[in-house]
């Protein structure tokens, strides 16, 4: 059986800080109603210029580097992202060329806010059949150039941010992915999309004009799939792997709203201390949301090797998913 282990960790946010009192003088809201609502102070938002691969391959800088692997070892890259720098090439391209991986294949993954573990699962089944030995893994996102700052319903949930992971083939059970659950249901464009700038909607002066080019969402409905959604996989992976809940030793779910993560513990009974959560600094990075919080678990010491991590996400689609790691 051949594992893949973790061996590098690394993320990346753009410096810039858009506290609540700021959007309270972009849109008619209150840090008080968005601090009770979502458990959000402040996110990160790009300057002009920096795009989606500039967060993915700093990320995977520092991942790479912890790695201690060659650039040249790496034979795939895998970003999860629904905010491409363009339409193609694709961001894993462009990644690849800033970092000089010249022996890797790379594409992206779109899956909302599940693109990360959705790649991770893809870079497990690579492994695990033996085709690739060692894999870079990226979830990032540049939310705010898809958010309408009109919209306060939406534009105080969205920041930007990434994180990476290396994988490498690990023959002995002692550390690695034990598991990854997928999962789809279409049929909900009416609750989570961007319609605008596909072949649907290809970009017009009315499509601008109506605002097609940002996200929309329906968030209360979103809200019910999400608590049942999550806490249904996170189950079916705890059960998979024969654990109690109690087993595992950090739950890092998907960082979109303080509600929906205490809501997902409660109903898992893991008690808030065996949960990450930094939603308050960064609100919900999309694809970026889980890498940045394993890298940020890792550097403050609360990933330990042999430690036992639950992760989980929902997003557009939907698409939901898990896994649990050996560290
Ligand atoms: N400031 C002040 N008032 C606001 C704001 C705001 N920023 N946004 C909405 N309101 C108002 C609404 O207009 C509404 O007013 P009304 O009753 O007079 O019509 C009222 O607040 C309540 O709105 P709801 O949508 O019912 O508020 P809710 O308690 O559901 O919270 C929220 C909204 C935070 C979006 C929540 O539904 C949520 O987090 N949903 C999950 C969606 C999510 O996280 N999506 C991210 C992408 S997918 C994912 O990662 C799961």
């Amino acid at each position: 059986m051949i594992y893949s282990k973790v061996i590098g960790v690394g993320s990346f946010v753009p410096e810039k800080v858009l506290n609540n009192d700021e959007l309270c003088n972009i849109v008619d809201t209150s840090d008080e109603w968005i601090t009770s609502r979502t458990g959000i102070k402040e996110r990160r938002i790009a300057e002009d210029g920096l795009v989606t691969s500039d967060i993915a391959a700093e990320a995977a800088k520092k991942a790479l580097k912890l790695s201690g692997l060659n650039p040249l070892d790496i034979e795939l890259i895998l970003v999860g992202t629904i905010t491409p720098d363009m339409i193609f090439p694709s961001t894993a391209c462009i990644v690849q060329e800033k970092l000089g991986l010249k022996n890797a294949a790379a594409f992206d993954i779109s899956a909302g806010c599940s693109g990360f573990i959705y790649s991770l699962s893809v870079a497990d089944s690579f492994i695990k059949s033996g085709k690739y030995k060692n894999v870079l893994v990226i979830g990032a996102d540049l939310l705010s150039r898809i958010t309408d700052y009109t919209d306060r319903s939406t534009c105080v949930l969205f920041g930007d941010g990434g994180g990476a992971i290396v994988l490498t083939a690990n023959t002995e059970n002692t550390r690695g992915i034990l598991s990854t659950h997928m999962h789809s249901e279409g049929g909900h464009d009416d609750i989570l999309m961007l319609k605008g700038g596909g072949s649907l909607m290809p970009a017009s002066i009315e499509s601008v004009n109506n605002r097609e080019h940002y996200i929309k969402m329906k968030g209360s409905e979103l809200f019910r799939y999400a608590v049942n959604y999550l806490k249904a996989v996170a189950e079916e992976a705890i059960k998979f792997n024969n654990l109690k809940p109690e087993d595992i030793d950090l739950f890092v779910p998907h960082q979109a709203n303080i509600r929906i993560i205490e809501a997902t513990a409660k109903k898992l009974n893991f008690p808030m201390e065996k949960v990450f959560v930094n939603v308050e600094k960064y609100g919900n990075t999309s694809s970026g949301s889980i890498p940045i919080a394993l890298d940020e678990a890792y550097m403050s010491g609360r990933l330990k090797e042999g430690g036992i991590v639950l992760i989980d996400a929902i997003g557009a689609g939907l698409t939901w998913a898990s896994s649990v790691i050996r560290w």
